[in-house]
């Protein structure tokens, strides 16, 4: 034996859909309010954040410039909780994403290929694939956010398979997974695709510490207790990981 000890790492979860930065969307109102979100993060394990602020010019006003200005000051209070800030945003999809893509008005997960993308809720199965292969055509890798609330992939696990195939990932909010759990749900999307490994990302899209928390840790022990340790490492760790640094998942 050596005098080599088995070291126990601190578990750095990664965060890949929050609103933390004040006064952008309906995240917090004020800054003391984004500290106190890095602070509820840093209790739920979590090392690394990306600030996906809505991106959804008709709903909310954008402006890139001011994003920015936010992002410094919150990224300047989590480095002082040892936690990595990255930009992006949560764009609702149009027809007009790509080319605002392409101008740089709004941003895929820290500037690589990822973008997580958010659907109107009651789109058709259709007009989803087909906005989501605009994306996969243009060479980026769409990222569905909180894919659980979208009726035509909740209701077609085809749908979901055949998305995934085509290169489409999925991400699913915490709470959807701790709600689906408590409430020991026969009928559950996300159990199902959760057993099947059709989810690749688990975030917890935090707005505030109160109505929309961190809960990353207590899904965090759902995800390993009911679907084992390798794939909730890859749901909470790897694949976000792999999406921050523009690596292949399949690489990871
Ligand atoms: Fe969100």
């Amino acid at each position: 034996m050596g005098s080599e000890e088995a070291v126990e790492v601190e578990k750095t979860y990664i965060d890949i859909h929050t609103h933390i930065l004040p006064e952008i969307d309906d995240g917090p109102e004020k800054m003391q309010d984004a500290v106190g979100m890095l602070i509820q993060a840093r209790e739920n394990q979590t090392g690394v954040i990306v600030a996906t602020s809505h991106y959804c010019p008709d709903r909310w006003a954008w402006d890139r410039n001011r994003y920015l200005e936010q992002f410094q000051m919150v990224q300047e209070n989590a480095e002082k909780m040892n936690i990595l800030l990255y930009s992006g945003n949560e764009i609702y999809y149009t027809s007009r994403i790509l080319d605002a893509l392409e101008r740089g008005e709004c941003m895929s997960l820290n500037g690589g290929r990822y973008v997580l993308t958010e659907f109107d809720h009651d789109i058709w199965g259709r007009a989803m694939e087909q906005a989501l292969m605009s994306l996969r055509y243009e060479g980026y890798f769409p990222v569905v956010a909180h894919a659980e609330r979208c009726g035509c992939l909740t209701e077609s696990i085809s749908l979901v398979e055949s998305l995934v195939r085509q290169g489409v990932y999925i991400q699913v909010n915490c709470d959807s997974v701790i709600r689906a759990h408590k409430r020991r749900l026969h009928r559950s999307p996300v159990k199902t695709w959760l057993k099947e490994e059709l989810v690749h990302v688990i975030a917890t899209d935090m707005h505030d510490t109160e109505a929309r928390p961190s809960r990353m840790k207590q899904c965090g022990e759902i995800l390993k207790k009911y679907y084992g340790p390798v794939y909730s490492q890859k749901l909470l760790e790897k694949n976000p990981e792999a999406m921050i640094n523009d690596c292949y998942i399949s690489d990871i």
